[in-house]
């Protein structure tokens, strides 16, 4: 085949597609700035170690990596997280708090491109630092739905799935499994939904062996639990050390607290508990959460929309004083299908304002002074690049999606005037050359 191809998992934007990432992005920045969060960036290359060491493991197997010309091992972002955590770290001291930052930025990993899932993609990032109490997670959750909402999703399209490792921390230990042994059962958790039962109890055996049916069936039950009260009876029947009742009894008080907050703003809707959620990522800690579209049935379709939660102790594991954290990414390439799928995506043509129909040499200077004059008050102008006939031009004009023609004749030369058409009405009137900025404005 002749010529060349872009990389499996990569696109080129041609500009409707640009235009329409573009759209994205515009949302994006506009519900970040209505909730107070500043922007900021990241390099697109970092140390490999910093995105080995603190992001989970299935992110490490899916890095871009190489040796740079100096000998570093150095890696393209997988995501923004670890970066950020640095940045904010390293300045820890000097920063206001809370501190409220978004991003968007492309990120890189080797995944089989599939649906909804690609080696490139652009990702809207918003994080509190500073923040331990659920104020923080309420204002992230909010944001989130939000944002979705003003791309034009409705109540019908889409949910936030809210869940709590600190819950499943503490409902691990009640069973006696705590550390690497938690964190590994909670590996096979977030691929339950994913994987055949066989396979998950097959992936459970070496913790709970014999009891692994039964772990299962009580697996079952919580993530099928959808209101607060089930959570508190739940976790009610299955505790009986003091000090772990306790710790329990104040998160469930948080849980009160968020969900109250999340309704008094008005989000509460979108939101499901659902503990089925994990999150693969490691350095998460306390509450997580995932969007996902939904069907006219109400059933989940494709991969997450977006994906967050709180990771209390990232900062800390960079080295620098610990920093409480919570934070949402939300990818471009679920988005924009869905946005397309459901009719969503607004027209996004790119039409000139003023499209010039220029005649003769004589008056091709006329005309470009013309484009100038009204190029330089903020119009979108366009004229053919080179000279052609008066109904080559016409047709030119109407297939540009222009609202106006300036028609520049031999006629309108000798009157010192151009002739203003309204493509849409057919409405025509002649203009003189100094009268041009007002009429265009009043056409
Ligand atoms: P994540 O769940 O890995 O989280 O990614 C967040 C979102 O980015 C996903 O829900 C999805 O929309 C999009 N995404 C991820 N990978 C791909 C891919 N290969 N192709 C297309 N879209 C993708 C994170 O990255 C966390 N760092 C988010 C975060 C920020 N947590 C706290 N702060």
């Amino acid at each position: 085949m002749a010529g060349f191809e872009c990389l499996p998992g990569f696109r080129d934007f041609y500009p409707e597609a640009c235009a329409q990432r573009n759209f994205l992005f515009r949302v994006w920045t506009l519900a970040a700035r209505r909730f107070g969060f500043q922007e900021y960036d990241i390099p697109t290359l970092e140390p490999l170690e910093l995105l080995t060491e603190k992001s989970g493991p299935e992110i490490v197997e899916q890095l871009f990596h190489f040796t740079d010309k100096g000998g570093r091992e150095v890696a393209l972002r997988p995501e923004l997280t670890p970066s950020l955590a640095r940045m904010v770290g390293s300045q820890a001291n000097s920063l206001k708090r809370p501190i409220k930052w978004f991003n968007i930025a492309e990120n890189f990993r080797y995944e089989k491109p599939q649906k909804g899932r690609l080696r490139s993609h652009y990702q809207f990032n918003a994080d509190v630092f500073g923040e331990p109490g659920e104020g923080a997670d309420c204002e992230i959750i909010a944001l989130c739905v939000e944002t979705l909402l003003a791309t034009g999703l409705g109540a019908k399209d889409f949910r936030l799935r809210l869940s709590d490792r600190s819950l499943w921390i503490d409902f691990l230990a009640a069973l006696g499994h705590e550390g690497e042994a938690a964190l590994g059962i909670l590996g096979v958790i977030d691929k339950m939904e994913r994987l055949p039962q066989e396979a998950v109890l097959e992936k459970l055996e070496p913790w709970f062996g014999d009891a692994r049916e039964d772990f299962l069936a009580q697996v079952k039950t919580l993530v099928s639990i959808r209101e607060l009260e089930g959570l508190k009876r739940f976790f009610g029947s299955i505790v009986s050390n003091a000090a772990l009742r306790e710790r329990l009894d104040a998160r469930l008080e948080s849980w009160e607290r968020l969900l109250n907050d999340l309704d008094a703003l008005g989000v509460s809707p979108w939101i499901h508990i659902d503990l089925g959620i994990v999150r693969g990522l490691a350095y998460y800690t306390g509450y997580v959460f995932e969007v996902f579209a939904i069907d006219g049935g109400g059933n989940y379709v494709g991969r997450a929309l977006a994906g967050g939660g709180r990771y209390d102790h990232l900062v800390g594991r960079l080295g620098f004083p610990e920093m409480p954290a919570v934070g949402f990414g939300m990818g471009d390439v679920m988005l924009g299908q869905l946005l397309l799928e459901r009719g969503k995506m607004p027209p996004l043509i790119d039409a000139p304002d003023c499209f010039l129909v220029v005649g003769g040499p004589a008056e091709r200077s006329i005309a470009l002074k013309a484009a100038q004059t009204l190029r330089a008050a903020g119009y979108r102008v366009e004229y053919p690049l080179k000279p052609v006939g008066f109904g080559k031009q016409f047709k030119l004009a109407g297939q540009s999606g222009a609202r106006l023609a300036l028609i520049f004749g031999e006629e309108e030369r000798a009157a010192g005037t151009a002739k203003l058409r309204n493509l849409q009405s057919g409405e025509e009137q002649s203009v003189a050359m100094e009268q041009l900025l007002d009429a265009v404005a009043e056409a």
